[in-house]
């Protein structure tokens, strides 16, 4: 079972993340802050781990709830996004807070379709906030995710024709249990495993169920539709 092995292999390697809940805390099914999962997902989105790290402690430092962010003035968020980039994403942040805070109680939706009907949410962090946060079997889909898909099933054709088919690949393996787990240890797998190059195939907890690590193509795939 490819769900049961990645799994195993998350609650032994997962990365220490600011955002996520510790090993304790997930085996009693607590489940992270929406507004922390929503945050992080934002940052992430054009902004690497490592530089997101310090930025994301700092943020909730100043607007530590989602209507402490919609009361600021959008000014002040603005600034406190210096050097982040893709301004874009926290003018939007800042109206989706005024969105959940002033029409929704402050409670974010708990579905998919809830949270992508928000401003500034799209298919990407809607499923991420809905199995993250609220443990929903979203099919979580992110450049890491679609890499892995490519080389487990040894999927030939070139993005992004393979979009589709990689989602249905990856929608085929998300389990009703631990969803939110499953996504985040697909992005670790992807991030520090499945990297695009060189991926270290001795160390994949799933190398006996990869086609292309069988067939001796993984560093080929996922392939790219030529410009
Ligand atoms: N990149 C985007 N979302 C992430 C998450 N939840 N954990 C690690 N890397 C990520």
């Amino acid at each position: 079972m490819i769900d049961a092995a990645l799994l195993d292999w998350y609650d032994r390697h997962a990365r220490v993340l600011p955002w996520r809940t510790g090993p304790a805390a997930r085996k009693r099914g607590e489940r992270p802050d929406p507004y922390r999962v929503w945050l992080s997902e934002v940052m992430l989105q054009q902004t690497t781990v490592a530089t997101v790290t310090p930025r994301y402690a700092r943020f909730l430092e100043l607007f530590p709830t989602v209507e402490a962010l919609a009361a600021a003035p959008v000014e002040d968020v603005l600034a406190e996004w210096a050097g982040l980039g893709y301004y874009a994403r926290a003018r939007n942040l800042h109206k989706c807070a005024q969105v959940v805070a002033g029409e929704h109680g402050g409670v974010f939706p708990q579905t998919e379709e809830g949270l992508l009907a928000l401003p500034g949410i799209g298919a990407y962090t809607a499923a991420a906030i809905a199995a993250i946060a609220f443990d929903e079997p979203a099919v979580v889909m992110d450049g890491n995710i679609e890499r892995v898909m490519a080389r487990l099933f040894a999927v030939e054709t070139p993005l992004p024709d393979a979009k589709p088919v990689l989602r249905d690949h990856a929608a085929s393996l998300t389990p009703d249990k631990r969803p939110g787990d499953y996504a985040q240890a697909l992005m670790d797998l992807g991030a520090t495993i499945c990297t695009p190059r060189n991926p270290a195939c001795a160390l994949c907890p799933l190398r006996e169920k990869c086609i292309a690590q069988k067939n001796a193509i993984q560093a080929d795939l996922p392939r790219k539709k030529k410009k």
